[in-house]
């Protein structure tokens, strides 16, 4: 029961790491409301875990942050994980691709952290993490152009939003890590020209030799949300089986 009573707000919870985060945020205790796009998946959830309560929400859309946070009284702790990935280098990224990645991985945690962080000033604490990478100001991944752009463009904003409410009570924090097992993941496999190559190559640029499952991903998201890490903050807490070591 490490985050006993916490009220969580998770985005992209429908699948993968933040579905994962959801769950594990919920086993110690925490009061979690879980979103995405994806309602169905939501629902999916719901059914595996009761105690999370679920609402569709696109993060990229200002009304609809507006009216979610108008609708919650009070948030403990942020859990951003909306993303997406482009494949490609910047002669594959079109300027209408750039606008959307910039949208869907800068602008969706703009939103968010701006329309919730006055509810953390009033109570005066907070706590917000970000789902970045370690493909962004902390490694080049080849044909990554706009996600490490957006990923790296997050990490200055999990600085900034420290720096700018540390004595305000309000922490944040970035998750980067490598690759890790989810839907997504599995997608860009298969859309690979030789999946079995891909597969391969994803797992060789690991130097530990395998994918982090989301559940590694989870934990660390549990120490961050706790008061166990309550003198951690502006940190890019790296998770990447020795990518980039
Ligand atoms: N999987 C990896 O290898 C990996 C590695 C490093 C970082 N990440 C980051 O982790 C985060 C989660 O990735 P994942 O692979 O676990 O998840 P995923 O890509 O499998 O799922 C993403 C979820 O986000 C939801 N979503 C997409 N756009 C949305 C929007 N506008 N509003 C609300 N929800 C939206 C989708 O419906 C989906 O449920 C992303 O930010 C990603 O960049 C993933």
């Amino acid at each position: 029961m490490r985050l006993k009573d916490k009220k969580i707000i998770v985005t992209a919870a429908a699948q993968g790491i933040g579905r994962s985060t959801a769950l594990s945020f919920a086993k110690e205790g925490a009061n979690v409301i879980a979103t995405d796009i994806n309602f169905d998946k939501l629902k999916e959830l719901k059914e595996e875990e009761n105690n999370i309560q679920i609402q569709k929400l696109d993060s990229t859309d200002a009304d609809q942050v507006k009216k979610f946070s108008d609708s919650i009284d009070k948030v403990d702790v942020l859990f951003h994980a909306v993303g997406f990935v482009h494949n490609g280098t910047i002669l594959d990224c079109s300027s209408e691709e750039f606008h959307n990645s910039m949208n869907i991985n800068v602008y969706s945690a703009y939103l968010m952290v701006n329309f919730l962080i006055p509810k953390m000033l009033s109570s005066k604490k907070g706590n917000i993490i970000i789902v970045s990478s370690a493909a962004s100001s902390v490694t080049g991944a080849p044909n990554r152009f706009i996600y490490g752009t957006t990923k790296g463009a997050l990490n200055g904003f999990i600085k900034a939003i420290a720096a700018d409410f540390i004595k305000q009570g309000i922490r944040c924090n970035g998750i980067l890590p490598g690759t890790v097992q989810t839907p997504s993941w599995e997608e860009r496999v298969a859309q690979a020209e030789d999946p079995k190559q891909a597969k391969i190559d994803f797992i060789n640029r690991q130097a530990m030799g395998r994918l982090a499952q989301p559940e590694e991903i989870a934990s660390m998201a549990v120490y961050l949300a706790s008061d166990e890490s309550s003198f951690v903050t502006g940190g890019f807490h790296i998770i990447d089986g020795g990518w980039t070591l």
